[in-house]
């Protein structure tokens, strides 16, 4: 994932291009670089490392132009180095990518025989190098961004220049996202709403297939294959202020706060205690549709998939369905059963990640129904789906997910219980308990943000160990998966997330003063085996870290 950002317009293009890859840094950060266009001449300014980089090197050797494409990376296709930093350029043609170009070696022979010459290891240079080609051939740059992008296979969201057209900025995209922004005599085009929000709320979604060239005097949208087509704007009500660190360390932090916020979002509107009901705006199913289902597939990646798995137990326990859940990279390869019967619920916080996009085309392309549990608006998973249940937790610029998980634990919830309520698998009083409880989540997760001092002080006693043990039983088992992700992720410490029943066949082998064990211990069914699953830890010399809801059972009180 890439984060591209361009400008046209009477200002100075570079600190309005910062500013946006700034907002786009959780989409890459291993080298950046900015472009403009100052009567007819490109310069270009690229930095390996952090954005930082590149604005010293900017505060020192300063772009001016009112034209201008920036790129934030995140290296696929070469290393990250200041080299195969974006923009690339070939000839006067000056491109930065989103994407991954599957024929790249193919189109790179190509040019080469043609003597094109190249000077990075990326896939992106082949862009700039063939829409110089088609330009030496047609001497107009949109047909021959057109032409390049035709003979292009895999996704791309381009955003490029032309030396000899300095009045014209062009953008296109095919798999990856791309927004465009329109403000007062000014263009702008990125990979995210933040990019942008700062400057005009006025915003146009691009489709797959869809290009747009911008002028100073006016912004046409058309298809790759040259159709015209008319856009319509949408007004972004998200303040700029909610894309902020808001006074935290670090976005990551300030979404985990966020999560009482995030969820009394994503419950607003949808609930009727009373009658114990719950509406899905977006679902799109109609109940007939629900109750003829015979089977749910669950597919996500990363911590999404978790929150699948948890969706697991939710959906079986309440509604009485089977339901299956697999990793998305691994859906489309295994030859899945899906029939017009089966719900496939793919779960997705981005709404662009890869995998799950594929996965989503293949149910569909087998005959099933899909349903997006997705953050992002207007993305590309849930403008595929036949049905979205958006989690309103605003935008995610942590890189690693948590306000984004807990909302899509709610709206698993409240889409099992609107199933549950649709096939009469529970009674109206069930129902009304279960949303009763739900309403009260944002104040039992600001209870548990009140703990922070005391999470803070039991970190400090183990905070220097190599390796750690995630333990939980039943539903608990997902949570402690996502533990473990999110150590490994957020810490670069390995840990490991196990079903707790299953440490005594292999694991606990591991077990000594130098593995801290985290144990989810809530007080339900299963806490008494999860209680003797930390007694073993102890007799083997462990340490334990018990995560509950009371701190008063009899059998926590051993830890
Ligand atoms: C981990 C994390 C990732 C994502 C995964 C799927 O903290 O953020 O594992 O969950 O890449 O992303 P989405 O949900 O955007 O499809």
């Amino acid at each position: 994932m890439c984060g591209i950002v361009g400008y046209l317009g009477s200002q100075q293009a570079t600190p309005i291009i910062l500013d946006g890859l700034r907002r786009l840094e959780y989409r890459g950060y291993d080298s950046a670089g900015i472009a403009t266009l100052d009567q007819g001449q490109v310069t270009i300014r690229r930095a390996e490392g952090k954005l930082a980089r590149l604005e010293s090197l900017l505060a020192n050797q300063p772009l001016s132009g009112t034209v201008g494409i920036g790129h934030t990376r995140w290296a696929t296709h070469g290393r990250p180095s200041e080299i195969n930093a974006h923009p690339h350029v070939a000839g006067g043609i000056v491109v930065v990518h989103n994407g991954i170009i599957e024929n790249y070696l193919e189109l790179k022979r190509k040019l080469l025989d043609l003597g094109h010459r190249f000077s990075s290891e990326t896939d992106t240079e082949i862009i700039a190098h063939l829409v110089e080609q088609h330009f030496k051939e047609t001497a107009d740059f949109e047909s021959a961004v057109r032409r390049a992008l035709g003979e292009v296979r895999g996704a791309f969201a381009v955003a490029i220049l032309c030396a000899q057209q300095p009045d014209r900025l062009i953008a296109a995209k095919q798999g990856s996202p791309l927004v465009v922004g329109q403000g007062q005599g000014e263009y702008f085009v990125a990979s995210d709403i933040p990019a942008m929000l700062s400057h005009t709320r006025q915003m146009v979604f691009l489709d797959d297939g869809e290009l747009v060239s911008f002028s100073p005097s006016e912004m046409v949208f058309s298809t790759l294959a040259g159709e015209p087509l008319q856009k319509l704007a949408k007004t972004i009500t998200w303040s700029p202020v909610m894309a902020e660190k808001g006074g935290y360390r670090h976005f990551m932090l300030k979404e985990i706060y966020e999560q009482p916020r995030a969820i009394a979002d994503t419950i607003a509107g949808r609930v009727r205690e009373n009658l114990g009901e719950v509406f899905l705006e977006g679902l799109k199913l109609n109940e007939s549709e629900l109750a003829a289902l015979d089977r749910i597939c669950l597919v996500a990646c990363g911590t999404s998939w978790h929150a699948a798995l948890v969706g697991k137990f939710l959906i079986e326990k309440h509604v009485r369905l089977p339901v299956e859940v697999d990793i998305a990279s691994e859906f489309r390869y295994r030859d899945p059963v899906v029939t017009a019967k089966t719900l496939v619920l793919v779960i997705s916080q981005s709404g662009e990640t890869a995998d799950t996009l594929a996965a989503l085309r293949e149910a569909h392309r087998r005959g099933g129904k899909v349903v997006a549990i997705c953050n992002v608006v207007e993305s590309s998973i849930a403008r595929e789906s036949d049905g979205v249940i958006y989690t309103h937790a605003g935008p995610e610029i942590g890189v690693a997910s948590t306000k984004a998980f807990t909302t899509q634990l709610v709206s698993l919830y409240l889409f099992t219980l609107h199933l549950a309520r649709v096939r009469a698998t529970l009674g109206q009083e069930k129902l009304r308990t279960m949303l009763s409880d739900l309403l009260s989540l944002p104040r039992k997760v600001e209870e548990c943000l009140g703990l922070d001092a005391a999470i803070e002080q039991a970190a400090q006693t183990v905070f220097q160990a190599r390796d750690f043990l995630f333990l939980g039983r039943g539903n608990q088992f997902p949570i402690a998966l996502e533990g473990a992700l999110k150590l490994k992720e957020i810490s670069y410490i390995h840990a490991e997330g196990y079903p707790a029943g299953e440490m005594k066949h292999g694991p606990i082998a591991l077990i000594d003063e130098h593995l801290p064990v985290v144990v989810l211990a809530p007080h339900n069914a299963t806490l008494e085996k999860v209680a003797a699953n930390m007694e073993e830890v102890q007799a083997r010399g462990g340490r334990v870290l018990a995560v509950s809801d009371r701190a008063d059972g009899d059998l926590l009180a051993k830890v």
